[in-house]
């Protein structure tokens, strides 16, 4: 294994590397491998939690998920020390909405031992003791942290003997804790939530068991644009769903009604499933629909075929016929790839495609990786959560990895890796 470099790096190179069509899997140093006894251990994770207007924790899987990297370097002696940020806040001061507090509480729980806070922690001097665990305050509010200052990067490398990226939520953001530190560390590898995300990404994207089916859903094509490129590059199906499916509709000469799409990108949806087919792979599109005059609790839901829609319908789910021809295109699939749901499964009138796709992805033997905001609550709410092959934490960092795009983060630890 090549060793680690202490001095400045140039990774310009390797900000290109870690992408989609790359093999990574092997590509970083990991936690796993490093003897941290008795050495100072920054570990940059992702604690950005969602809180109430008290600032109480109201959702706490990302401190949760960071528990067994911050446990296995405490338990093999290091003197540990955590940062985050929290929210996105102005550089320069901690606001009072700002402060990680509640966080280090939540931690302590969790770990069964006192987390420290520690304020103004890069130039003001503190200590940590092997077996102790302190929490460095929200390192957004450091001045240079969003810039990736070379500085502050250098000086918090300065803190420690190895540096830790579990944080792979942020990992589509290059900031002096993510990326500008991970240069300058004497050493730098993935935490055990990082190697999980990039193994699991690994898997489904190096050299994925075949068929590959995504399933894109969500309200519009224009946000999810570049997703569906990239996917439309790699994957055996492309399963679009919600708003999206409108479009691709529009472009298939179907009559949608009121239902919500962008007549704009048609040409776009045209040259995806042009590009699809040229390859010999396949977009399906429903078949049947439930359609309403509109979305509200109280809604009138009708299931019609799909050239059966009429001007004033709004689809709002997909129909029982195309919700089974997906699930058998899931139960074939070696590998599903999932991100949004395809109806609006907050009503329960709308809800019937995607608990069916659910639970063909729960009772699958593919290998199946989830993520983005609506995905995990519809995870959550058809309660499939220990049948999906791996849920990632990663909301932006997992839709900008589906995009193709380099996640600075990882491509930091490749470099150190490589070099
Ligand atoms: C997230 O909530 O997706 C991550 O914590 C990243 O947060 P950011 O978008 O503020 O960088």
């Amino acid at each position: 294994m090549p060793q680690a470099a202490p001095e400045r790096r140039d990774d310009t190179a390797a900000m290109d590397t870690f992408h989609g069509t790359n093999d990574m899997s092997l590509q970083v140093r990991k936690l796993a491998e490093v003897d941290v006894r008795g050495k100072k251990v920054f570990i940059r994770a992702d604690l950005n939690v969602p809180q109430d207007e008290a600032g109480n924790i109201t959702e706490d899987t990302r401190i949760r998920a960071s528990v067994p990297t911050i446990r296995h370097c405490l338990e093999h002696g290091a003197a540990v020390m955590v940062t985050s940020h929290l929210g996105r806040p102005n550089e320069g001061a901690v606001g009072a909405e700002d402060t990680l507090a509640p966080v280090a509480v939540r931690l302590g729980q969790l770990l069964g031992q006192p987390v420290r806070l520690v304020a103004d922690w890069v130039d003001s001097g503190f200590t940590v003791r092997p077996g102790d665990v302190v929490l460095l305050e929200n390192c957004r509010c450091n001045t240079g942290e969003k810039k990736n200052d070379e500085t502050l990067a250098k000086k918090m490398a300065a803190l420690c003997d190895i540096y830790v990226n579990d944080a792979f939520g942020t990992a589509h953001r290059a900031e002096a804790t993510t990326h500008g530190i991970a240069r300058f560390a004497p050493l730098a590898c993935a935490g055990a939530l990082m190697s999980a995300e990039i193994d699991a990404l690994s898997r489904a994207f190096d050299k994925p068991a075949r068929p590959l089916a995504a399933i894109v859903g969500g309200a519009k094509v224009s946000t999810k644009l570049t997703i569906l490129k990239s996917l439309a590059e790699k994957v055996d199906q492309l399963i679009v769903g919600g708003g999206i499916a409108n479009t691709f509709l529009l472009a298939s000469g179907q009559r949608i009604g009121e239902s919500l799409a962008e007549p704009d990108l048609v040409k776009e949806a045209h040259a995806i499933m042009d590009a699809m087919r040229a390859r010999g792979a396949e977009v399906p599109l429903p078949i049947d629909v439930v359609v309403a005059d509109e979305v509200s609790a109280l809604a009138r839901a009708n299931k019609v075929p799909i050239d059966k829609v009429g001007p004033n319908d709004r689809i709002l789910d997909i129909g029982p016929k195309s919700a089974a021809h997906l699930a058998q295109i899931v139960a074939n699939a070696g590998t599903i790839v999932w991100n949004g749901p395809v109806g609006v499964f907050e009503h329960p009138q709308f809800a019937g495609g995607t608990k069916m796709l659910a639970s063909a992805i729960a009772h699958s033997q593919a290998f199946s990786i989830a993520g983005g905001g609506d995905t995990l609550a519809a995870i959550a709410q058809f309660g499939i959560a220990d049948d999906v092959g791996y849920i990632s934490t990663g909301g932006g960092a997992f839709l900008e990895f589906l995009e193709g795009k380099t996640l600075p983060a990882i491509a930091a630890l490749q470099a150190r890796y490589q070099a």
